[in-house]
Formats: structure tokens, sequence, C-alpha cells
């Protein structure tokens, strides 16, 4: 038998997973399973970047873990492993680092955006220069701290570690991914190895999924009144989706949709049959629309994908024993790969033993 491309994908642990995350990520994750050598992840050591509490962070991974078990990732298929199971890469990430730029982790755009608001600048033109001074200078001690810097290294190592090639994430983080491509080019250069492959973003289809959110404009994320939890139960789900964001409705036949509308039509896209998206748009053509009509069908197909789900999550998220069994066996599998890879780090770089 061929020997199957590894896949790698994490998600933070913060909070609880919503339909952004289960068609962006877990969807795909399931998807891939069968016909790839599949490694999927809880990152807690990146939750940690803004300091979580202690008991919630801990409350946080387990939350995830259920999730991606009721969401129909397989432990008998993947490997479902916490990132901090794994200390090999806590290690390989302070090797990575003497081979990454300050300069280039502080250009990161998710390092800026983080930074700016940590720091409380605004996004105006020349808020670069302001977050280098206000880091440098001799007042933020603590406000952006070398963790937060230094998130691509240990994401770079998460991928590395494991040699993975196909990485499914969101648009959001195909900037890391690029870093993490040069880190393995420049390591590989530098010692004259060819020890990392170059891993690329994995996409079905040719564009990733944006799945929008209720409120209106953007994307499906965490704040209020914008997302629905997979775990959320049915009285939630159909009052956030009865409250979602619309307009007047339409007034002259075939006009252009607006976006909380055309949000609405995407999230039909993602959850309901085919022929219910025509019967809206049809309806949205000819001016016959009801918005409050499209929202109770929307609200019963998401129900269709989040029940079940929900349903699984609570027995499984109740079974401490079963928890530890699956992530004990993923550990086991991570840190086999992950030592080996470690090895070979250390012995290209002349970290040695006498013994
Ligand atoms: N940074 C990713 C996110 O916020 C999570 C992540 C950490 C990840 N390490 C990874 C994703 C490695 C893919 C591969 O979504």
């Amino acid at each position: 038998m061929d020997k199957k491309e590894i896949v790698l994908s994490g998600i933070r642990a913060t909070g609880n997973l919503h339909l952004g995350n289960y068609y962006g990520a877990l969807s795909k994750f399931v998807k891939m399973q069968q016909d790839y050598d599949c490694l999927y992840f809880i990152a807690d050591l990146h939750a940690l970047t803004t300091n979580p509490d202690p008991a919630q962070l801990h409350e946080n991974v387990k939350n995830i873990l259920a999730e991606y078990l009721a969401a129909g990732v397989d432990p008998e298929q993947a490997t479902i492993f916490v990132q901090s199971d794994v200390p090999e890469v806590s290690e390989m990430y302070l090797l990575l680092n003497m081979h990454v730029g300050i300069g280039e982790l502080m250009r990161t755009t998710s390092f800026k955006d983080k930074a700016r608001k940590q720091l409380g600048i605004s996004t105006a033109a020349d808020s670069d220069e302001e977050i280098e001074k206000q880091i440098i200078g001799t007042n933020s001690n603590k406000r952006v701290n070398a963790g937060l810097l230094t998130y691509p290294t240990l994401m770079a190592v998460d991928i590395l570690i494991q040699k993975a090639t196909k990485v499914p994430v969101g648009k959001d983080q195909e900037q890391h991914l690029e870093l993490t491509r040069r880190f393995a080019r420049r390591f590989n250069s530098f010692y004259g190895v060819d020890l990392f492959p170059e891993p690329e973003n994995f996409n079905f289809g040719d564009h990733a999924v944006k799945v929008p959110g209720l409120d209106g404009s953007g994307k499906m994320g965490k704040s209020e009144g914008n997302c629905i939890y997979l775990v959320d139960d049915e009285k939630t789900i159909r009052k956030k989706v009865m409250k979602a964001v619309t307009d007047q409705g339409p007034t002259e036949p075939n006009q252009p949709v607006s976006e909380p509308v055309e949000n609405l039509f995407t999230l039909m896209e993602l959850t309901s049959a085919p022929e219910i998206v025509t019967h809206y748009r049809d309806a949205y053509a000819d001016c016959s629309i009801r918005y409050g009509d499209l929202k109770k069908q929307l609200a019963e197909d998401i129900l269709k994908v989040t029940l079940p789900i929900r349903e699984r999550y609570q027995e499984i998220r109740a079974d401490d024993e079963y928890l530890a069994r699956v992530t004990r066996m993923g550990a086991e599998k991570a840190r086999e790969r992950a030592a080996a890879t470690l090895a070979e780090v250390k012995q290209a770089m002349g970290i040695r033993k006498f013994y």
C-alpha cells in the first residue's frame, strides 16, 4: 500500500466550537480521515498566549476534544491528541526559534492585530511604528508577551515535527503556513539536510468556505448574536436564527441581495437541500419571499446538523474514562513521530550526547 500523505490540523482551546468551525474545519477533518494519515489536535499551548484561567483552559480542552469526537472524528482512523501531551513540541519550539527572526514575527498580521488590541492602538496607517515604539518602550513589560510573538514558531513546529504536507486551515492561517514553509526551507538549507517537507493548505474544491455570521456582516465568530454553537440547544438556535439581521425585503424583481440576506442564503446553501435554496432564491427574485419563513426553514435545517452532534457531545463529554483513553492513545502515536523528528533536528544542529 502507498504511504498516505500526512495531514495535520489543530484548533486553539478557546471556547466552544460553532458552525463556522464545523464547516471550516471539523467536517473536513472527518472527510479526510479515511484517505489520509490524519493528526488532529487541540492547541492548548497556543491558548496560553492570552493567559486564560487555568481551570477554564482545561475545560476548554475537554469541550473541544468532545466536540471533535461528537462531530465524527474517529480515534481509530485519525490520531487525536492534546498539544501539551507531546513535550517534544515544546523542545523543538526552542530549537526552531534560533532560526526565526524577530522582525518577520513582528510583521505577521495576526501578531500586529493582537498586539494592537493589547496596546490599545487604532488601525491607523502609522500603527506599525506605534506598535514597535510601545513594545520596545519601557512601559509595555508584559502587555505583549513573547509567546504571542512566537506563536507562528510554535505552529510551524506542530506541523514540521509531524512532517505533515497537508494542513487544512482557514484563510486567516495562510500567512502562518507561508512562514512554516519558509522556516522549513531555511532549516533544510542552513544545515544542508532534507528534513522538512513544505506543507500546503488543503481545501475541498478550490476555495475556502466562509461561513457568515447572523449579525449582518462578516464571518461567524464568537461574538454575541453572531454565532451558533454546535452544542446550543434547540430553543437557543431557533431564537438566534429568528433574530438574525435582514433588510426591508425586495421591492422590485431580481433586485441585488444585500449582505445580511446573502449571508442567510449562504448558511442555507451549507445546511439545506438544493431545492430549498432554489425555492427561496426564486421567492426573493419575484419579491414573494417572507424572511420569517426562510428563517424557520433555516433553523430547521441547522438543527438537523447540530442536534445529533449535541446529543453525542453530551454523552462523550461526561465519559472521562473514554476521553482519557482517546488522548492517551493519540499522544502515544503523535509522540512517536515527534520524537523521531526531534532526534533528527538535534543531530542536525549539533546537540549530541556523550552517553
Ligand atoms: N493557529 C491555528 C488557529 O488559530 C491553530 C493551530 C495551531 C494550527 N497549530 C496549528 C492549525 C497547526 C493547523 C496546524 O486556528
